[in-house]
């Protein structure tokens, strides 16, 4: 059997995770490949903390450059994150001939065109399955399992910070700032806790994942991105009398030639099945012609699952090299020369229905100027729910609206805003009625 060697740069949790996959499931991964996936090297920064795992005769070194010059090694697993380091790595890898595995996210997001390119070029497998939704396979199911379809829209939960932090203040009550320490602690947080809770880190997979489904360039600046720091326990319980969820959702439709792709806190009915998705989970639901709705769903983030996911890239890269097929499945599911530049339909232009909060002075004649701003600016409203005035003397007004066009509600919520008779920002959370 042939002997694939293989290099990891970085070994924290995800590189640990690896390289005990590598090592506890040898005898199945080569009776899986048919090939021996020998663990090489591993570049960690420091070389003497043991991290448990049983590594044979792999060395650990502290250049990565080393592994990307070495010329034995057939596969580069880069596990260390962020888009400086990392991408001059893998294009070293790349210009190398080495087949690349990432994790990485926010590099494919903001540099995946690059890379891509460079992979092309070099005539190299450049693979990412753990980058989006950890463990569930959407990269593969986007990639080939439907390869037939057109993709009409997706929906997905793809960080599980923010979702552990909805759940937990609509189960608990807890506080925001206590549940995110929780998530640092249990390890699924970065580094940078605004990538998870101002929605970058979900931007930045909706990006790779609209990129794979449409067969468009990947667009990570066009994203409309809003995080979940201004949802509060009242807007949550307002949900919850509505009979809705609120979750931080990934959404990605076709309009015609355009495609729109948009984070934030959206309100989904309790029927729709990602309402149910909770804690750290992930989950997609993808609406295609041939197939109808499927839902994948999974452990977005941790050790073994997101290892898992890197596994299978190994796999199929090292697949490829017995068969002497590399580059079999383009990397972003369409040859290089087939991806087209799609544009991203701007956030003006989004119609659906939506959620607005008032902190509303309590006094007459409020209600009628804020539905008579909304009504000049063609905003029908559905309903109006007010709760009891608190202690700061305000009373938080609640009006759902027909479909409107996000212009026209900005422009109210603009000009409300500038009357006398609301203090503070309004909350907007956007309404989706199917998933
Ligand atoms: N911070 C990410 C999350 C990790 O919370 O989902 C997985 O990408």
């Amino acid at each position: 059997m042939k002997t694939i060697n293989i290099g990891i740069i970085g070994y924290g949790v995800v590189g640990v995770g690896v390289a005990t996959l590598l090592t506890q499931k040898k005898k199945l991964l080569e009776a899986r490949i048919g090939a021996f996936l020998t663990l090489k090297t591993i570049a960690v920064r420091n070389i003497s903390t043991d991290r448990g795992v049983e590594l044979g005769n792999t060395v650990l070194v502290n250049d990565a450059m080393q592994l990307v010059n070495d010329p034995d090694i057939d596969i580069i697993v880069e596990l260390i994150g962020g888009d400086t380091t990392a991408k001059q790595f893998i294009l070293k890898a790349l210009e190398n001939g080495k087949h690349v595995v990432t994790a990485n996210k926010a590099l494919m997001a903001g540099h995946g065109n690059e890379l891509v390119k460079a992979a092309r070029k070099n005539q190299v497998d450049l693979a990412f399955e753990a980058s989006c939704g950890g463990c569930m396979p959407i990269i593969k199911s986007l990639r080939e399992s439907l390869v037939a379809n057109d993709i009409n829209s997706m929906s997905a939960i793809l960080n599980g910070t923010c979702n552990y932090i909805l759940t937990k203040i609509s189960q608990d009550g807890s506080l925001f700032e206590d549940v995110l320490k929780d998530a640092q602690k249990l390890g699924f947080a970065e580094a940078e806790p605004s990538l998870d809770v101002d929605g970058h880190d979900t931007a930045h997979k909706l990006a790779i994942l609209n990129s794979l489904a449409h067969g468009m360039e990947i667009n990570l600046k066009d994203i409309h991105v809003e995080g979940i720091r201004n949802i509060t326990p009242i807007d949550i319980e307002f949900a919850k009398s509505f009979g809705y969820t609120i979750k931080l959702l990934a959404i990605g439709k076709v309009h015609g030639d355009h495609v729109e792709a948009r984070v934030h806190p959206t309100m989904i009915p309790n029927t729709n099945p990602l309402s149910h998705v909770e804690h750290s989970m992930n989950a997609i639901v993808i609406d295609a012609d041939a197939t109808g709705k499927t839902m994948l769903y999974g452990h977005g983030a941790g050790m073994m699952p997101t290892a898992s996911a890197v596994l299978s890239d190994i796999a199929d890269i090292a697949r490829n090299i017995i068969s002497n097929t590399a580059r079999r499945v383009p990397i972003l599911g369409y040859p290089e020369d087939n991806i087209k530049r799609i544009s991203i339909l701007p956030m003006d232009e989004l119609y659906t229905r939506y959620y607005l909060r008032f902190e509303a002075q309590d006094h007459p004649g409020v209600l009628s100027q804020i539905s008579g701003i909304l009504g000049d600016n063609h905003i029908s409203i559905k309903s109006v729910h007010q709760k009891g005035r608190q202690s700061n003397g305000k009373v938080p007004v609640v009006m759902i609206t027909h479909i409107a066009k996000e212009e026209r509600v900005q422009t109210a919520l603009t000009q409300i805003y500038a009357t006398d008779s609301v203090v503070g920002d309004p909350i907007v959370i956007r309404i989706e009625e199917d998933s």
